[in-house]
């Protein structure tokens, strides 16, 4: 019973016990298809041997030992985020959330060293989303998450998707920073494309803003590189990491590109559990898979499923627009929730975001017979709706 438990998720009454690779199982035995993933967070799926073997020795070696002290994870995984994005220096965290606040904070003191100290606002999206603490809340765009906590940190300016003039007349009144996510997740899976995100690029240096992209849901190897901003050639100032870069353990990361790497010191910024062994362990699981050709076949995959969904569109008159790339894709549909609903009635774990897009954040590890699958799945349920 949850009478204990606050109420701020609707659950359903299934109780998961268990999962293997894509599939997740309740405790009377029925299985499904999660293309979920835990919210964009299984990049290994469930049970992935190599984890869990990494898992039950870190558990038996070192569990923590605060970030006064070294162990072997911290560089080795700092390295291979450095190397894999293409910037310098990176700040562990506990989740998104975290992970935009460090964001938050570097952008104001690396004004300040620039001799900016007025250079405290910040410019964000609408349908952003950034996380719920009260930095990251206030520059997340919805009212629903926002009004009930008012007043939120000042100095927020939100401008319209799309709106570059709106966007260039908002970085000029000096703002610290610009933040974005590259393909918003919670916003409906959109993607701003290349040539807006150059531009807000341009913007940004032309008017000496920081650009942090938010990276928490489309980073870490989702959409086929390892920093979805990477598509359009982009290199931010600041970019965030949290989700699956851990395959389920909580970590986030705030990483800066060269330059940026002295801003914060001892004692600007810290956390008691981030970093440490069991979840980095984990990161070095995850990373190795990526550069050992996951991306690749996080492509292949995506290209297949969205192959699939375009021909769910030109079929099914429900659909309205297949959304995003890679494993983070979306159908637009104005019957989201029905959708969402009844595919989990047939078996497949999806979800419904900003109310009327159906969105599939598969594991990695998905197979091309667990897409076609989803796929049928997808069609039967278009089909009796
Ligand atoms: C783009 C983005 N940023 C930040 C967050 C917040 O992450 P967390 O829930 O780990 O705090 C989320 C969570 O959905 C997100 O999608």
């Amino acid at each position: 019973m949850d009478e204990h438990v606050i109420r701020t998720y609707v659950r359903r009454p299934e109780v998961f016990v268990s999962g293997e690779g894509c599939v997740v199982r309740d405790a009377d035995g029925h299985e499904w298809l999660d293309f979920l993933g835990g919210i964009a967070v299984s990049a290994l799926g469930h049970g992935h041997a190599g984890l869990v073997d990494a898992l039950r020795d870190q558990a038996g070696r070192l569990l923590h030992v605060s970030n006064l002290y070294r162990h072997p994870y911290t560089e080795d995984v700092a390295g291979r985020i450095a190397r894999l994005s293409g910037m310098e220096a990176v700040f562990f965290t506990n989740s998104g959330a975290e992970a935009t606040e460090c964001a938050l904070k570097l952008a104001r003191k690396a004004q300040r060293m620039r001799g900016h100290p007025e250079r405290t606002g910040f410019v964000a999206l609408e349908g952003g989303f950034h996380g719920r603490t009260m930095g990251a809340l206030s520059v997340t765009s919805g009212a629903k998450y926002r009004e009930p906590f008012a007043p939120l940190v000042p100095g927020v300016t939100f401008v319209n998707r799309g709106d570059l003039d709106g966007l260039a007349a908002a970085l000029r009144a000096e703002p610290a920073a610009l933040i974005l996510e590259p393909i918003q997740g919670e916003g409906g899976i959109f993607d701003h494309g290349a040539d807006y995100l150059r531009a807000a690029r341009d913007l940004c240096a032309e008017t000496g803003t920081l650009l942090i992209h938010d990276e928490v849901q489309c980073g870490s190897g989702r959409t086929g590189k390892f920093l979805c901003g990477a598509w359009s050639g982009i290199v931010p100032d600041i970019a965030t990491l949290a989700k699956p870069i851990a395959a389920g353990l909580p970590m986030g990361a705030c990483i800066v590109a060269e330059g940026l790497e002295g801003t914060l010191v001892p004692g600007d910024h810290g956390s008691t559990f981030a970093g440490g062994p069991l979840v980095l362990r984990a990161a070095q699981v995850v990373l190795e898979a990526l550069e050992g050709g996951l991306l690749d076949e996080v492509t292949a995959r995506g290209e297949q499923f969205r192959a699939g969904l375009e021909g769910l569109h030109a079929r099914h008159g429900l659909v309205q627009e297949v959304r995003g790339r890679g494993l983070m894709l979306g159908l637009r549909t104005e019957r989201g929730p029905d959708v969402q609903k009844a595919l989990f009635d047939r078996g497949l774990i999806t979800n419904c975001t900003a109310g009327d897009v159906v969105r599939f954040l598969p594991p990695y590890i998905v197979t091309a017979a667990e897409i076609d699958r989803a796929l049928e799945i997808l069609d039967q349920t278009l089909g009796a709706l």
